[in-house]
Protein backbone atom coordinates (compact mmCIF):
# COMPACT_ATOMS: atom_id res chain seq x y z
CA UNK A 1 0.00 0.00 0.00
CA UNK A 2 1.21 3.75 -0.87
CA UNK A 3 1.23 5.89 2.05
CA UNK A 4 -0.27 9.02 1.72
CA UNK A 5 2.20 12.41 2.64
CA UNK A 6 1.75 12.86 5.79
CA UNK A 7 3.49 15.62 7.01
CA UNK A 8 6.56 16.03 7.95
CA UNK A 9 7.07 12.25 9.77
CA UNK A 10 8.51 9.77 7.92
CA UNK A 11 10.24 7.30 9.70
CA UNK A 12 11.91 3.86 8.24
CA UNK A 13 12.73 1.16 10.89
CA UNK A 14 15.35 -0.87 10.36
CA UNK A 15 14.64 -4.39 12.68
CA UNK A 16 18.19 -5.77 14.16
CA UNK A 17 18.66 -8.05 11.13
CA UNK A 18 17.72 -5.26 8.78
CA UNK A 19 15.46 -7.29 7.56
CA UNK A 20 12.51 -5.28 7.88
CA UNK A 21 13.88 -1.92 6.39
CA UNK A 22 10.86 -2.49 3.43
CA UNK A 23 8.39 -2.31 6.26
CA UNK A 24 8.54 1.79 6.37
CA UNK A 25 6.22 3.48 9.21
CA UNK A 26 4.93 7.15 9.04
CA UNK A 27 4.51 8.60 12.56
CA UNK A 28 2.51 11.53 12.88
CA UNK A 29 0.91 13.30 16.13
CA UNK A 30 -2.92 13.22 16.28
CA UNK A 31 -4.19 15.08 19.19
CA UNK A 32 -1.39 14.16 20.83
CA UNK A 33 -1.35 10.46 20.12
CA UNK A 34 1.10 8.84 17.81
CA UNK A 35 -0.04 6.71 14.27
CA UNK A 36 1.35 4.69 12.48
CA UNK A 37 1.28 4.14 8.94
CA UNK A 38 2.68 0.89 7.23
CA UNK A 39 4.28 0.48 3.53
CA UNK A 40 5.25 -3.20 2.80
CA UNK A 41 6.84 -4.55 0.27
CA UNK A 42 4.73 -7.02 -2.19
CA UNK A 43 1.60 -7.62 -0.53
CA UNK A 44 0.92 -11.04 -1.82
CA UNK A 45 3.06 -14.24 -3.02
CA UNK A 46 1.02 -14.05 -6.22
CA UNK A 47 2.13 -10.58 -6.63
CA UNK A 48 5.51 -10.93 -5.79
CA UNK A 49 5.79 -13.82 -8.52
CA UNK A 50 3.85 -11.95 -11.27
CA UNK A 51 6.27 -9.09 -11.00
CA UNK A 52 9.60 -11.49 -11.18
CA UNK A 53 7.71 -13.60 -14.39
CA UNK A 54 6.66 -10.47 -15.73
CA UNK A 55 10.22 -9.21 -15.23
CA UNK A 56 11.48 -12.61 -17.26
CA UNK A 57 8.86 -12.44 -19.83
CA UNK A 58 9.40 -10.01 -22.41
CA UNK A 59 10.71 -9.79 -26.23
CA UNK A 60 13.50 -12.17 -25.85
CA UNK A 61 10.56 -15.05 -24.95
CA UNK A 62 8.75 -13.79 -28.03
CA UNK A 63 11.41 -13.26 -30.72
CA UNK A 64 14.58 -14.86 -29.56
CA UNK A 65 13.90 -18.12 -27.91
CA UNK A 66 11.63 -19.77 -30.68
CA UNK A 67 13.59 -18.99 -33.41
CA UNK A 68 16.94 -19.65 -31.52
CA UNK A 69 15.13 -22.80 -30.29
CA UNK A 70 14.61 -23.93 -34.25
CA UNK A 71 17.59 -23.25 -35.36
CA UNK A 72 19.26 -24.56 -32.81
CA UNK A 73 18.03 -28.07 -33.12
CA UNK A 74 14.31 -28.13 -31.75
CA UNK A 75 14.04 -30.75 -28.53
CA UNK A 76 18.23 -30.51 -28.13
CA UNK A 77 18.44 -27.11 -27.67
CA UNK A 78 15.49 -27.48 -25.37
CA UNK A 79 17.02 -29.71 -23.48
CA UNK A 80 20.38 -27.86 -23.13
CA UNK A 81 18.68 -25.11 -22.22
CA UNK A 82 16.82 -26.70 -19.26
CA UNK A 83 19.98 -28.22 -18.02
CA UNK A 84 21.69 -24.75 -18.25
CA UNK A 85 18.51 -23.22 -16.54
CA UNK A 86 19.08 -25.61 -13.56
CA UNK A 87 22.76 -25.37 -13.43
CA UNK A 88 23.29 -21.61 -14.17
CA UNK A 89 19.80 -20.14 -13.48
CA UNK A 90 18.71 -21.45 -10.71
CA UNK A 91 21.85 -20.87 -9.01
CA UNK A 92 22.01 -17.23 -9.94
CA UNK A 93 18.30 -16.41 -9.60
CA UNK A 94 18.44 -17.64 -6.25
CA UNK A 95 21.85 -16.27 -5.35
CA UNK A 96 20.16 -12.77 -6.04
CA UNK A 97 16.96 -13.31 -4.33
CA UNK A 98 19.02 -14.29 -0.93
CA UNK A 99 21.27 -11.09 -1.35
CA UNK A 100 18.20 -9.02 -1.83
CA UNK A 101 15.99 -10.20 0.79
CA UNK A 102 18.57 -10.88 3.15
CA UNK A 103 20.00 -7.30 2.91
CA UNK A 104 16.67 -5.32 2.67
CA UNK A 105 18.42 -3.45 0.04
CA UNK A 106 18.44 -2.72 -3.39
CA UNK A 107 21.33 -3.88 -6.27
CA UNK A 108 23.41 -1.35 -5.41
CA UNK A 109 23.25 -1.14 -1.87
CA UNK A 110 22.77 -5.15 -1.14
CA UNK A 111 26.39 -5.65 -2.35
CA UNK A 112 27.76 -2.48 -0.47
CA UNK A 113 26.53 -4.20 2.21
CA UNK A 114 27.47 -7.82 1.70
CA UNK A 115 30.83 -7.75 0.36
CA UNK A 116 34.05 -6.26 0.34
CA UNK A 117 35.75 -7.11 -2.91
CA UNK A 118 32.21 -7.00 -4.86
CA UNK A 119 30.87 -3.34 -3.73
CA UNK A 120 30.64 -1.60 -7.00
CA UNK A 121 29.01 -4.92 -8.85
CA UNK A 122 25.85 -3.28 -8.59
CA UNK A 123 26.77 -0.55 -10.11
CA UNK A 124 27.49 -2.53 -12.96
CA UNK A 125 23.49 -3.68 -12.74
CA UNK A 126 22.07 -0.27 -12.67
CA UNK A 127 24.33 0.56 -15.77
CA UNK A 128 22.77 -2.39 -17.71
CA UNK A 129 19.65 -1.76 -16.36
CA UNK A 130 20.02 2.11 -18.03
CA UNK A 131 21.10 0.78 -21.47
CA UNK A 132 18.30 -1.72 -21.43
CA UNK A 133 15.62 0.72 -20.91
CA UNK A 134 16.64 2.45 -23.56
CA UNK A 135 16.03 0.35 -26.17
CA UNK A 136 13.13 -1.58 -24.38
CA UNK A 137 11.51 1.35 -24.19
CA UNK A 138 11.82 2.17 -28.12
CA UNK A 139 10.63 -1.42 -29.08
CA UNK A 140 7.69 -1.36 -26.54
CA UNK A 141 7.10 1.88 -28.42
CA UNK A 142 6.87 0.25 -31.88
CA UNK A 143 4.89 -1.97 -29.94
CA UNK A 144 2.36 -0.22 -28.94
CA UNK A 145 2.50 1.45 -32.76
CA UNK A 146 1.42 -1.82 -34.21
CA UNK A 147 -1.67 -1.75 -31.58
CA UNK A 148 -2.97 1.35 -33.23
CA UNK A 149 -2.08 0.46 -36.68
CA UNK A 150 -4.11 -3.01 -35.79
CA UNK A 151 -6.76 -0.90 -34.63
CA UNK A 152 -6.93 1.14 -37.67
CA UNK A 153 -6.36 -2.04 -40.07
CA UNK A 154 -10.01 -3.08 -38.10
CA UNK A 155 -11.14 0.68 -38.61
CA UNK A 156 -10.35 1.06 -42.44
CA UNK A 157 -8.58 4.41 -40.95
CA UNK A 158 -5.73 6.23 -42.60
CA UNK A 159 -3.37 5.57 -39.69
CA UNK A 160 -3.95 1.85 -40.81
CA UNK A 161 -1.33 -0.06 -43.07
CA UNK A 162 -3.04 1.49 -46.30
CA UNK A 163 -2.56 -1.56 -48.28
CA UNK A 164 1.48 -1.40 -47.78
CA UNK A 165 3.17 -4.79 -47.10
CA UNK A 166 4.39 -5.76 -43.50
CA UNK A 167 7.78 -4.44 -44.52
CA UNK A 168 6.65 -1.36 -46.14
CA UNK A 169 4.82 -0.18 -43.17
CA UNK A 170 8.01 -0.85 -40.71
CA UNK A 171 9.82 0.82 -43.21
CA UNK A 172 8.13 4.06 -43.65
CA UNK A 173 7.91 4.20 -39.49
CA UNK A 174 11.52 3.67 -39.39
CA UNK A 175 12.02 6.62 -41.00
CA UNK A 176 9.64 9.09 -39.62
CA UNK A 177 11.79 9.92 -36.61
CA UNK A 178 9.09 12.07 -35.51
CA UNK A 179 6.48 8.81 -34.98
CA UNK A 180 8.72 6.33 -33.06
CA UNK A 181 9.93 9.11 -30.68
CA UNK A 182 6.32 9.78 -29.39
CA UNK A 183 5.60 5.70 -28.95
CA UNK A 184 8.85 5.89 -27.59
CA UNK A 185 8.05 8.47 -24.76
CA UNK A 186 4.88 6.97 -24.38
CA UNK A 187 6.34 3.60 -22.93
CA UNK A 188 8.40 5.59 -20.87
CA UNK A 189 5.47 7.47 -19.59
CA UNK A 190 3.66 4.66 -18.88
CA UNK A 191 6.98 2.78 -17.44
CA UNK A 192 7.55 6.08 -14.83
CA UNK A 193 3.41 5.94 -13.63
CA UNK A 194 3.84 2.38 -12.78
CA UNK A 195 6.58 2.70 -10.90
CA UNK A 196 5.70 5.78 -9.02
CA UNK A 197 3.13 4.49 -8.02
CA UNK A 198 4.86 2.03 -5.49
CA UNK A 199 6.00 -1.70 -5.47
CA UNK A 200 2.21 -2.96 -4.30
CA UNK A 201 0.42 -0.16 -5.94
CA UNK A 202 1.75 0.01 -8.99
CA UNK A 203 4.31 -2.67 -9.69
CA UNK A 204 2.69 -5.67 -8.21
CA UNK A 205 -1.25 -4.12 -9.30
CA UNK A 206 -0.39 -3.92 -12.73
CA UNK A 207 1.76 -7.57 -12.99
CA UNK A 208 -0.88 -9.00 -11.26
CA UNK A 209 -3.72 -8.45 -13.71
CA UNK A 210 -1.11 -7.86 -16.92
CA UNK A 211 0.48 -11.01 -16.35
CA UNK A 212 -2.62 -13.52 -16.17
CA UNK A 213 -4.27 -11.60 -19.24
CA UNK A 214 -0.96 -12.03 -20.79
CA UNK A 215 -1.40 -15.88 -20.74
CA UNK A 216 -4.78 -15.99 -22.07
CA UNK A 217 -4.23 -13.79 -25.01
CA UNK A 218 -0.87 -16.05 -25.52
CA UNK A 219 -3.42 -18.71 -25.43
CA UNK A 220 -5.94 -17.42 -27.81
CA UNK A 221 -3.28 -16.63 -30.32
CA UNK A 222 -2.08 -19.86 -29.99
CA UNK A 223 -5.01 -21.38 -31.35
CA UNK A 224 -5.16 -19.31 -33.86
CA UNK A 225 -1.91 -20.26 -35.19
CA UNK A 226 -1.84 -24.04 -34.37
CA UNK A 227 -5.00 -24.13 -36.56
CA UNK A 228 -4.04 -22.27 -40.26
CA UNK A 229 -3.30 -24.94 -42.79
CA UNK A 230 0.12 -25.29 -42.81
CA UNK A 231 1.25 -24.56 -39.06
CA UNK A 232 2.79 -28.08 -38.61
CA UNK A 233 5.40 -26.89 -40.48
CA UNK A 234 6.52 -23.99 -37.55
CA UNK A 235 5.95 -27.14 -35.02
CA UNK A 236 8.42 -29.16 -36.56
CA UNK A 237 10.93 -26.16 -37.04
CA UNK A 238 10.88 -25.44 -33.32
CA UNK A 239 10.63 -29.07 -32.19
CA UNK A 240 12.14 -31.22 -34.94
CA UNK A 241 15.91 -31.67 -34.32
CA UNK A 242 17.40 -31.42 -38.01
CA UNK A 243 14.35 -29.87 -39.46
CA UNK A 244 15.71 -26.65 -40.12
CA UNK A 245 18.49 -27.77 -41.70
CA UNK A 246 16.90 -30.73 -43.81
CA UNK A 247 13.92 -28.53 -45.53
CA UNK A 248 16.79 -25.05 -46.34
CA UNK A 249 15.50 -22.85 -43.46
CA UNK A 250 19.15 -21.91 -42.22
CA UNK A 251 22.02 -23.57 -44.38
CA UNK A 252 24.19 -24.85 -41.88
CA UNK A 253 23.79 -26.58 -38.05
CA UNK A 254 25.35 -24.97 -36.05
CA UNK A 255 28.30 -26.91 -33.72
CA UNK A 256 27.51 -28.34 -29.94
CA UNK A 257 29.27 -25.14 -28.49
CA UNK A 258 27.37 -22.98 -30.84
CA UNK A 259 23.94 -24.50 -29.58
CA UNK A 260 25.49 -24.51 -25.71
CA UNK A 261 26.48 -20.65 -26.01
CA UNK A 262 23.23 -19.88 -27.96
CA UNK A 263 21.58 -21.53 -25.09
CA UNK A 264 23.50 -20.06 -22.38
CA UNK A 265 22.86 -16.49 -23.65
CA UNK A 266 19.06 -16.42 -24.53
CA UNK A 267 19.15 -18.47 -20.93
CA UNK A 268 20.06 -16.02 -18.84
CA UNK A 269 18.67 -13.11 -20.67
CA UNK A 270 15.10 -13.96 -20.66
CA UNK A 271 15.88 -14.98 -16.75
CA UNK A 272 16.58 -11.44 -16.19
CA UNK A 273 19.29 -12.41 -13.93
CA UNK A 274 23.45 -11.09 -13.78
CA UNK A 275 22.07 -7.37 -13.56
CA UNK A 276 20.45 -6.98 -9.96
CA UNK A 277 16.54 -6.89 -10.93
CA UNK A 278 15.90 -10.10 -9.07
CA UNK A 279 17.67 -8.48 -6.26
CA UNK A 280 15.66 -5.33 -6.06
CA UNK A 281 12.18 -7.39 -6.13
CA UNK A 282 13.97 -10.01 -3.18
CA UNK A 283 14.26 -6.83 -1.29
CA UNK A 284 10.62 -6.52 -0.95
CA UNK A 285 9.66 -10.10 -0.37
CA UNK A 286 8.70 -11.44 3.08
CA UNK A 287 10.51 -13.63 5.11
CA UNK A 288 7.99 -16.53 5.18
CA UNK A 289 8.19 -16.52 1.56
CA UNK A 290 10.04 -19.60 0.55
CA UNK A 291 12.98 -18.55 -1.92
CA UNK A 292 13.71 -21.91 -3.45
CA UNK A 293 9.85 -22.50 -4.50
CA UNK A 294 9.64 -18.96 -5.98
CA UNK A 295 13.13 -18.81 -8.22
CA UNK A 296 11.78 -22.69 -9.81
CA UNK A 297 8.65 -21.31 -10.15
CA UNK A 298 9.92 -18.26 -12.16
CA UNK A 299 12.01 -20.06 -14.43
CA UNK A 300 9.61 -22.92 -15.36
CA UNK A 301 7.13 -20.04 -15.97
CA UNK A 302 9.56 -18.12 -18.11
CA UNK A 303 10.36 -20.99 -19.69
CA UNK A 304 6.58 -22.04 -20.15
CA UNK A 305 5.72 -18.64 -22.16
CA UNK A 306 8.65 -19.03 -24.22
CA UNK A 307 7.62 -22.42 -25.83
CA UNK A 308 4.09 -20.55 -25.74
CA UNK A 309 5.24 -17.53 -27.70
CA UNK A 310 6.93 -20.47 -30.07
CA UNK A 311 3.76 -21.90 -30.57
CA UNK A 312 2.02 -18.52 -31.32
CA UNK A 313 4.35 -17.25 -33.88
CA UNK A 314 6.50 -20.60 -35.35
CA UNK A 315 3.32 -21.82 -36.86
CA UNK A 316 1.61 -18.71 -38.07
CA UNK A 317 5.19 -17.87 -39.70
CA UNK A 318 5.22 -20.71 -41.54
CA UNK A 319 1.68 -21.19 -42.50
CA UNK A 320 0.28 -17.25 -43.97
CA UNK A 321 4.16 -15.62 -44.39
CA UNK A 322 7.03 -18.96 -45.14
CA UNK A 323 9.48 -16.34 -46.87
CA UNK A 324 9.42 -14.07 -43.84
CA UNK A 325 12.23 -13.10 -41.33
CA UNK A 326 12.06 -15.82 -38.54
CA UNK A 327 13.69 -14.15 -35.45
CA UNK A 328 14.51 -10.65 -34.16
CA UNK A 329 12.64 -6.84 -33.96
CA UNK A 330 11.96 -8.17 -38.34
CA UNK A 331 9.79 -11.11 -37.09
CA UNK A 332 7.76 -9.17 -34.87
CA UNK A 333 7.16 -6.24 -37.21
CA UNK A 334 7.50 -7.64 -40.57
CA UNK A 335 6.47 -11.01 -40.22
CA UNK A 336 4.00 -11.01 -37.88
CA UNK A 337 2.52 -8.36 -39.25
CA UNK A 338 2.08 -9.82 -42.71
CA UNK A 339 0.54 -12.71 -40.86
CA UNK A 340 -2.26 -10.47 -39.79
CA UNK A 341 -2.75 -8.85 -42.87
CA UNK A 342 -3.26 -12.20 -44.50
CA UNK A 343 -6.06 -13.15 -42.37
CA UNK A 344 -9.43 -12.65 -43.84
CA UNK A 345 -11.97 -9.62 -43.09
CA UNK A 346 -11.96 -8.31 -39.58
CA UNK A 347 -10.21 -11.36 -38.03
CA UNK A 348 -6.67 -10.65 -38.70
CA UNK A 349 -7.29 -6.76 -37.19
CA UNK A 350 -8.25 -8.36 -34.09
CA UNK A 351 -5.91 -11.22 -33.75
CA UNK A 352 -3.03 -8.12 -34.74
CA UNK A 353 -4.68 -6.39 -31.48
CA UNK A 354 -4.46 -8.79 -29.10
CA UNK A 355 -1.03 -9.94 -29.85
CA UNK A 356 0.37 -6.80 -30.07
CA UNK A 357 -1.39 -5.69 -27.01
CA UNK A 358 0.41 -9.02 -25.23
CA UNK A 359 3.59 -7.90 -26.37
CA UNK A 360 3.11 -4.85 -24.90
CA UNK A 361 2.28 -6.46 -21.56
CA UNK A 362 5.58 -8.24 -21.93
CA UNK A 363 7.45 -5.10 -22.70
CA UNK A 364 6.05 -3.58 -19.65
CA UNK A 365 6.47 -5.88 -17.16
CA UNK A 366 10.20 -5.73 -17.76
CA UNK A 367 10.54 -2.36 -18.25
CA UNK A 368 8.96 -1.59 -14.75
CA UNK A 369 11.20 -3.87 -13.25
CA UNK A 370 14.11 -1.95 -14.99
CA UNK A 371 13.43 1.13 -13.90
CA UNK A 372 12.83 -0.01 -10.46
CA UNK A 373 16.19 -1.45 -9.96
CA UNK A 374 17.62 2.23 -10.99
CA UNK A 375 14.95 4.12 -8.60
CA UNK A 376 15.43 1.63 -5.72
CA UNK A 377 18.71 2.53 -4.96
CA UNK A 378 17.57 6.54 -4.74
CA UNK A 379 14.65 5.77 -2.81
CA UNK A 380 16.81 3.91 -0.88
CA UNK A 381 19.27 6.50 0.04
CA UNK A 382 16.62 9.19 0.63
CA UNK A 383 15.15 7.20 3.28
CA UNK A 384 18.17 6.31 4.83
CA UNK A 385 18.93 10.14 5.39
CA UNK A 386 15.13 10.41 6.85
CA UNK A 387 14.17 12.27 3.73
CA UNK A 388 11.33 10.17 3.25
CA UNK A 389 10.74 8.07 0.00
CA UNK A 390 10.72 10.58 -2.77
CA UNK A 391 10.20 7.55 -5.20
CA UNK A 392 8.14 9.82 -7.76
CA UNK A 393 11.14 12.75 -8.11
CA UNK A 394 13.21 9.61 -8.58
CA UNK A 395 10.89 8.02 -11.18
CA UNK A 396 10.51 11.11 -12.77
CA UNK A 397 14.59 12.02 -12.82
CA UNK A 398 15.76 8.40 -14.20
CA UNK A 399 12.94 8.37 -16.96
CA UNK A 400 13.66 11.71 -18.24
CA UNK A 401 17.17 10.00 -18.49
CA UNK A 402 16.11 7.02 -20.04
CA UNK A 403 13.89 8.96 -22.21
CA UNK A 404 17.13 11.03 -23.67
CA UNK A 405 18.52 7.21 -24.45
CA UNK A 406 15.58 6.35 -26.15
CA UNK A 407 15.23 9.11 -28.30
CA UNK A 408 18.59 8.48 -29.63
CA UNK A 409 17.24 4.72 -30.01
CA UNK A 410 13.85 5.81 -31.91
CA UNK A 411 15.51 8.79 -33.56
CA UNK A 412 18.16 5.92 -35.16
CA UNK A 413 15.41 3.63 -36.56
CA UNK A 414 17.65 0.76 -35.81
CA UNK A 415 20.01 2.07 -38.54
CA UNK A 416 17.87 3.41 -40.69
CA UNK A 417 18.31 6.84 -40.71
CA UNK A 418 22.21 7.74 -41.07
CA UNK A 419 23.21 8.27 -37.79
CA UNK A 420 24.10 4.23 -36.70
CA UNK A 421 26.89 3.98 -34.64
CA UNK A 422 29.48 2.84 -36.90
CA UNK A 423 28.75 6.03 -38.89
CA UNK A 424 29.15 8.58 -36.50
CA UNK A 425 32.26 6.78 -34.76
CA UNK A 426 33.48 6.25 -39.05
CA UNK A 427 34.16 2.43 -38.52
CA UNK A 428 34.03 2.42 -42.48
CA UNK A 429 30.84 -0.01 -42.77
CA UNK A 430 31.73 -2.14 -39.60
CA UNK A 431 28.26 -3.69 -38.75
CA UNK A 432 27.53 -6.15 -35.96
CA UNK A 433 27.22 -4.07 -32.84
CA UNK A 434 27.68 -1.10 -34.48
CA UNK A 435 25.06 -1.33 -37.24
CA UNK A 436 22.44 0.50 -34.93
CA UNK A 437 21.92 2.41 -31.39
CA UNK A 438 20.07 -0.76 -30.11
CA UNK A 439 22.68 -2.85 -30.95
CA UNK A 440 25.45 -0.83 -29.64
CA UNK A 441 23.77 -0.71 -26.07
CA UNK A 442 22.53 -4.25 -26.46
CA UNK A 443 26.37 -4.97 -26.76
CA UNK A 444 27.21 -3.19 -23.89
CA UNK A 445 24.77 -5.01 -21.73
CA UNK A 446 23.73 -7.78 -22.60
CA UNK A 447 27.13 -9.24 -24.20
CA UNK A 448 29.19 -7.97 -20.76
CA UNK A 449 28.00 -6.35 -18.20
CA UNK A 450 24.95 -8.87 -17.57
CA UNK A 451 27.43 -12.04 -17.82
CA UNK A 452 30.13 -10.34 -16.02
CA UNK A 453 27.84 -9.23 -13.04
CA UNK A 454 26.04 -12.97 -12.78
CA UNK A 455 29.86 -14.36 -13.15
CA UNK A 456 30.79 -11.89 -10.40
CA UNK A 457 27.86 -12.65 -8.00
CA UNK A 458 28.49 -16.59 -8.04
CA UNK A 459 32.56 -15.71 -6.97
CA UNK A 460 31.33 -13.66 -4.56
CA UNK A 461 28.76 -15.93 -2.91
CA UNK A 462 30.95 -19.16 -3.53
CA UNK A 463 34.26 -17.83 -2.35
CA UNK A 464 33.84 -14.81 -0.53
CA UNK A 465 30.99 -14.58 1.38
CA UNK A 466 29.63 -18.51 1.43
CA UNK A 467 27.10 -20.07 0.24
CA UNK A 468 25.68 -20.48 3.76
CA UNK A 469 24.51 -17.34 3.16
CA UNK A 470 21.81 -18.60 0.87
CA UNK A 471 20.98 -21.61 2.87
CA UNK A 472 20.55 -19.15 5.96
CA UNK A 473 18.36 -16.69 4.13
CA UNK A 474 16.59 -20.00 2.52
CA UNK A 475 15.55 -21.29 6.16
CA UNK A 476 14.80 -18.07 7.32
CA UNK A 477 11.31 -18.82 6.41
CA UNK A 478 9.93 -20.78 9.48
CA UNK A 479 10.18 -24.52 9.13
CA UNK A 480 11.94 -24.44 6.03
CA UNK A 481 14.63 -26.39 4.91
CA UNK A 482 16.92 -25.46 2.26
CA UNK A 483 16.69 -29.37 0.04
CA UNK A 484 18.61 -28.24 -2.77
CA UNK A 485 21.66 -26.72 -0.42
CA UNK A 486 24.36 -29.88 -1.05
CA UNK A 487 23.56 -28.93 -5.40
CA UNK A 488 23.78 -25.18 -4.89
CA UNK A 489 26.83 -25.06 -2.67
CA UNK A 490 28.56 -27.32 -5.47
CA UNK A 491 27.30 -25.35 -8.42
CA UNK A 492 27.85 -22.09 -7.15
CA UNK A 493 31.61 -22.86 -6.12
CA UNK A 494 32.59 -24.45 -9.23
CA UNK A 495 30.32 -25.37 -11.81
CA UNK A 496 28.02 -22.03 -11.89
CA UNK A 497 31.44 -19.79 -12.71
CA UNK A 498 32.52 -21.64 -15.04
CA UNK A 499 29.27 -21.88 -16.75
CA UNK A 500 29.01 -18.39 -16.89
CA UNK A 501 32.74 -17.48 -17.91
CA UNK A 502 31.34 -19.50 -20.75
CA UNK A 503 28.43 -17.69 -21.45
CA UNK A 504 30.41 -14.20 -21.39
CA UNK A 505 32.57 -15.75 -23.74
CA UNK A 506 29.88 -16.69 -25.84
CA UNK A 507 28.61 -13.44 -25.58
CA UNK A 508 31.35 -11.91 -26.62
CA UNK A 509 32.34 -13.84 -29.90
CA UNK A 510 28.83 -13.37 -30.89
CA UNK A 511 29.25 -9.93 -30.75
CA UNK A 512 32.27 -9.33 -32.07
CA UNK A 513 34.02 -12.61 -33.21
N1 LIG B 1 14.10 -11.00 -19.70
C1 LIG B 1 13.80 -10.00 -20.69
C2 LIG B 1 13.37 -10.66 -21.97
O1 LIG B 1 13.30 -11.85 -22.09
C3 LIG B 1 14.97 -9.11 -20.96
C4 LIG B 1 15.74 -8.69 -19.77
C5 LIG B 1 16.99 -8.96 -19.48
C6 LIG B 1 15.25 -7.98 -18.69
N2 LIG B 1 17.35 -8.46 -18.27
C7 LIG B 1 16.30 -7.87 -17.77
C8 LIG B 1 14.03 -7.45 -18.42
C9 LIG B 1 16.10 -7.26 -16.57
C10 LIG B 1 13.84 -6.83 -17.22
C11 LIG B 1 14.86 -6.74 -16.30
O2 LIG B 1 13.07 -9.98 -22.91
Amino acid sequence: MLIEPLGDFLYTFYSPTGVHRRTCYQEKKFKGEKQWKKEKGFGSNFGFLMAAVGSAVGLGNIWGFPNKMGASGGFTFLIIYLILAVICGFIVMLGELAIGRKTGKGAIAAYHAISKKFKWVGWLGVASAFLIMSFYCALGGYCIKYVVLNVGNLFGAGFGSNGLSGGDVFGAFLTNQGEGVIYGLIFVVLTMLIVMGGVSGGIEKFCGIGMPALFVMLLICIIRACTLPGAVNGLKYMFVPGWAVANGVIAKAPSIFEVISTAGGQMFFSLSIGMGVMITYGSYLDKKEHLEKNAVLIIVMDTLVALMAGLCVMPARFALDPDGNIGGPKLLFITMQNVFHSMDGAIGPIFGIIFYLLVVLAAVSSSISLLETVVAHFVDKAREEGKGDRRKKYSFIASILIALLCVLVCVDGLGSNGIAPWELLKLDGYKGWSDCWLDFFDMISEGVFMPLGGLLMTLMIGWEIGPEMVKDECEATEGHKMSSYPFFKVCCKYITPLCMLLILYGQLKSFFG
